[in-house]
């Protein structure tokens, strides 16, 4: 007999296997006990009845707790009513590991209890389908941009230094020296897209960000593709075909955890359509201004929550909002040809209200420039000699963006909070488990 996880009992109807499993909740009368079972690859029920096994099996049937582990043995059977469309009816019951008062029970529990054991809360059915979710996301952009010619390169955790500003950064000793953790890879790319052309980096970024909204962590990963020879509107187009690359991905393999958190399909159907609209910042500004509903907003100002979420509401899909004001742009962004006040960037805003997932700008190419900028955002220039050696040694126009894993996450799942985007979420007031 076969020992086979539950997503695979489709290709065994009528077969007797035997599965690992967890059981999740359980409900049995006099003759018969449904238990609920889960194994990491899905959710199914197990039917225990009465007159078809031993004594022994069904008094077991009918003691197991919650988040006990077992291995069961029985027959799969269709199961219309249920999402995952299988069941098995069971016949023998071994148990492997015990579990008394599991402390997440089928009841109501506040945030803060849940977030204390999210070691525990993991094994949740919404938890399982965004954690499926994720999986794709990740693998959907190594294929993507695997399939589009780029190479992945590293970027270092421990840096020296700050592209993305000086506010948010977590400081640690390195030696005799300091460090940062860093905030992003991009300025590492930029090397990699001189060395290789068309490269990218997913890892860890940290900000010590004050924020404590529901798009904010302060440990995310990010994914930070760079192109040489690419000018912005070209790197839009990458953008927008990797974000509908992703979403397709979420279609075709996770219709399961889709439906577990009744996340509507034909929604994200829609975002699978290119291309996406473009609009100036300055356009962004007028409809805002508009709106009646920002009476303070005013040309110069960053976008906070609201902004974003009326702007990506106008929208029925992700929109691109491009060329902000310098001002409130980090130093690396290449200036306007003809303006002095906004720099060649875009921010792509997600829909239903989830506000920016990219960030990315075609990046300044002369030496003078940035020097200048970097000494103007009280970074020190000695820290970005290698840097600016990009642009002495064969610069070349170059894009490139990044991609918050956890926001993407938050807005294909439909949830309401960035920290069900993560396994373990670090958040202003949180760092356990
Ligand atoms: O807009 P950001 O700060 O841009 C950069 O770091 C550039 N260096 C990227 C590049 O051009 N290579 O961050 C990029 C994205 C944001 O659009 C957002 O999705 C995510 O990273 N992000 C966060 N996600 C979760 N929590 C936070 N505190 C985040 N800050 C940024
Ligand atoms: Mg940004």
């Amino acid at each position: 007999m076969e020992t086979i996880s539950i997503i695979d009992a489709s290709k065994h109807v009528d077969e007797e296997v035997r599965i690992g499993v967890w059981l999740t909740n359980k409900r049995s009368s006099g003759k018969i006990a449904f238990l609920q079972l889960r194994d990491g690859t899905a959710f199914f029920q197990g039917v225990v009845v009465k007159s078809n096994v031993s004594a022994a099996v069904f008094a077991l049937a009918k003691e197991v707790r919650q988040e006990e582990s077992l291995y069961v043995t029985g027959t799969i059977h269709q199961d219309k009513r249920s999402h995952f469309g299988y069941e098995i009816e069971i016949s023998e019951i071994e148990k492997v590991g015990a579990s008394e008062d599991y402390p997440i029970t089928p009841k109501e529990h506040g945030v803060d209890f849940l977030m204390d054991h999210r070691h525990l809360w993991l094994r949740s059915k919404r938890q399982f389908a965004v954690m499926q979710i994720r999986n794709e996301i990740i693998r959907a952009t190594y294929e993507f941009f695997n399939k589009e010619g780029f190479i992945k390169i590293d970027a270092p955790i421990l840096t020296g230094s700050a592209p993305e500003g000086t506010t948010e950064l977590f400081h640690t000793k390195y030696f005799d020296k300091d460090a940062y953790l860093s905030q992003s890879g991009q300025l590492y790319e930029e090397a990699g897209a001189m060395a290789y052309g068309k490269v990218f980096s997913f890892g860890p970024t940290f900000r010590a960000e004050k924020s404590k909204t529901r798009r904010h962590l302060i440990e995310f990963w990010m994914i930070e593709p760079e192109m040489a020879f690419m000018h912005q509107e070209q790197s839009l187009e990458v953008q927008e075909r990797y974000i509908a690359f992703l979403v397709q991905g979420v279609l075709d393999n996770c219709q399961y955890e889709l439906k577990l958190l009744e996340r509507d399909p034909e929604v994200l159907r829609r975002y699978t359509e290119l291309p996406y609209p473009r609009i100036s910042y300055d356009e962004a500004i007028q409809l805002l201004t508009d709106s009646g509903e920002f009476p303070d907003v005013k040309w110069g100002d960053d976008f906070g929550s609201p902004e974003e979420t009326f702007l990506a509401e106008h929208f029925s899909k992700p929109v691109f909002v491009v060329n902000y004001p310098k001002a409130i742009k980090p130093f690396y962004m290449k200036p306007h040809p003809t303006r002095t006040d906004v720099v060649i960037c875009a921010d792509l805003l997600a829909p239903e209200g989830y506000g920016e997932i990219i960030g990315g700008s075609e990046r300044a190419t002369d030496v003078r420039y940035l020097t200048e900028q970097i000494k103007k955002a009280g970074l020190d220039e000695k820290d970005y000699e290698w840097y600016l050696d990009l642009r002495r040694y064969g610069s070349v126009p170059h894009s490139g963006f990044g991609l918050g894993l956890e926001r993407a996450v938050t807005w294909i799942t439909g949830e309401e909070h960035i920290r069900e985007a993560i396994p373990f979420p670090r958040l202003l007031n949180r760092i356990y488990p």
